[in-house]
């Protein structure tokens, strides 16, 4: 892809593309511990004050719960026609599961019906990091009765909206969840160690599949997709102990569930025999259909590729980050590389997969310190950052990728988990103490880009 940026129009990605925002329950509604809703696991890892930056805690948050009419038409005045949002388990089903908080249910109608309201088209995902507190006092994500939890909590999510809801996404980026918060710790629930990683891994890829399987019985037409955090791996040297540390790194990060998905198994390397470790070899030939579903789209969430290097401390992988920073390479203030290239390699590289029949980007977006000055907010960065990313989509749509749709990342300054509320990825800056918005130029490019 040529880095030159032409001049892009919103009307080169074809009439029906979706352009969209996306949030999430946890990192927006606030109204935690009200209406019925039982304690996620975000609740309780931000309590003591130590997991969070800042002390960071989701009970408030951008207080959507309350404020999403004026929200949602924010959205609709940025010149967006989607919004991805996600359904807060522990709203619906308090304990987990058992019984149905109406309140819960009640909420998502309002905000679905407000969004068809103002023809903005609702994409739903079902999880998105924050399991009940019940579930994970039981072993959350380790415990093999998460996927019987998890498919009553679909099967009560498509009972109630399916009527309105066509987009489904399952989960929000596998990999993220269960090595966060199931192996290094920094992620709620805190768990840590490949004995806890390793279950994790295996009941949700069981759940991405059946999950899917649900939704499409329940819901006529359906359009069902599931979304995956992706990386280019990118070696540090020639070296060969190199290119094996990156290798390992990249079946982690950017195969493990995404190709149970497309029916291939989970990848299986002479030098890295993953299925192994989780005990599955021999039983593996069982599984790999339960594993597999027939995804209408898949969600390519992107933000940065990674330099990889061998390191032997480095437990399993064997392997670790050779930071942007030390590369001085350009980065966002998250440190996180900025790439486009990166991104349009990725993008092809997924549609390469037979399986693969339609790509939604369904997460892209950066962190800026922003600075506001006399009410104006002057992220140029941000702005360069969409612009040029958006310019990736467009050369591998151009080139015959069937991308359907690009949902940025985010619509407004909210909970950015481990990270407190400093990190802002928003187009919206949200002050914490008034909940006063303010549209970002980054908002406003949005809007004059999607109107002309
Ligand atoms: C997640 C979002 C998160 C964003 C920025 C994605 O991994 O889906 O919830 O806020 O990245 O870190």
């Amino acid at each position: 892809m040529s880095s030159s940026l032409h001049h892009l129009k919103a009307t080169d990605f074809g009439k029906n593309f979706q352009w969209g925002v996306a949030i999430a329950a946890a990192q927006n509604e606030g109204a935690a511990n009200q209406y019925g809703r039982g304690p996620s696991i975000w609740d309780v890892f931000s309590r003591n004050g130590n997991n969070i930056k800042g002390k960071g805690k989701p009970t408030i948050a951008c207080d959507f719960y309350h404020r999403y009419k004026d929200d949602l038409l924010l959205v609709k005045a940025l010149g967006f026609n989607s919004f991805r949002l996600s359904i807060s388990w522990s709203r619906i089903l308090p304990d987990g599961t058992g019984k149905i908080n109406k309140e819960g249910i009640d909420f998502y109608h309002r905000v679905i019906d407000e969004c068809i309201k103002l023809e903005l088209t609702p994409y739903v995902t079902l999880y998105h990091w924050d399991l009940p507190y019940e579930l994970e006092k039981k072993g959350g994500w380790t415990n093999y009765f998460i996927n019987k939890w998890f498919n009553r909590f679909i099967t009560v999510c498509a009972e109630a909206y399916g009527s309105k809801v066509k987009n489904w996404i399952i989960l929000n980026e596998p990999f993220a969840y269960t090595s966060l918060g199931y192996m290094l710790g920094t992620h709620a629930p805190g768990k840590k160690g490949i004995d806890n990683f390793f279950p994790s891994v295996h009941h949700t890829t069981i759940a991405q599949a059946e999950g899917a399987r649900i939704i499409r019985q329940l819901v006529p037409y359906a359009y069902i997709g599931t979304t995956f955090s992706f990386s280019e791996i990118i070696p540090h040297s020639d070296k060969k102990e190199d290119i094996q540390a990156a290798n390992r790194v990249d079946i982690l990060m950017n195969r493990l569930f995404i190709e149970p998905a497309l029916g291939k198994g989970y990848p299986r390397e002479e030098t890295f025999r993953l299925t192994e470790r989780m005990h599955l070899h021999n039983k593996e030939w069982k599984y790999i259909e339960r594993l597999h579903f027939d995804f209408d789209f898949i969600g390519i969430q992107y933000y940065f590729p990674l330099v990889i290097k061998y390191n032997s401390l480095i437990p399993l992988v064997q392997a670790s980050e050779v930071k942007a920073k030390t590369r001085k390479v350009p980065h966002t203030d998250m440190g996180w590389e900025i790439n486009a290239d990166s991104f349009y390699r990725t993008i092809k590289r997924i549609w390469s997969y037979d399986a693969v029949k339609e790509i939604i980007i369904t997460e892209n977006g950066s962190y800026f310190k922003d600075e506001i000055r006399n009410g104006v907010i002057d992220d140029a960065a941000r702005i360069n950052y969409f612009q040029q990313h958006l310019q990736a989509v467009l050369a591998a749509k151009n080139e015959g990728v069937n991308i359907k749709g690009y949902f940025a990342w985010t619509l407004m300054d909210n909970f950015e988990w481990a990270e407190g509320y400093n990190a802002r990825f928003g187009l919206v800056h949200v002050d914490f103490n008034t909940q006063l918005r303010t549209i970002k130029n980054s908002g406003y490019w949005f809007r004059d880009f999607l109107s002309a």
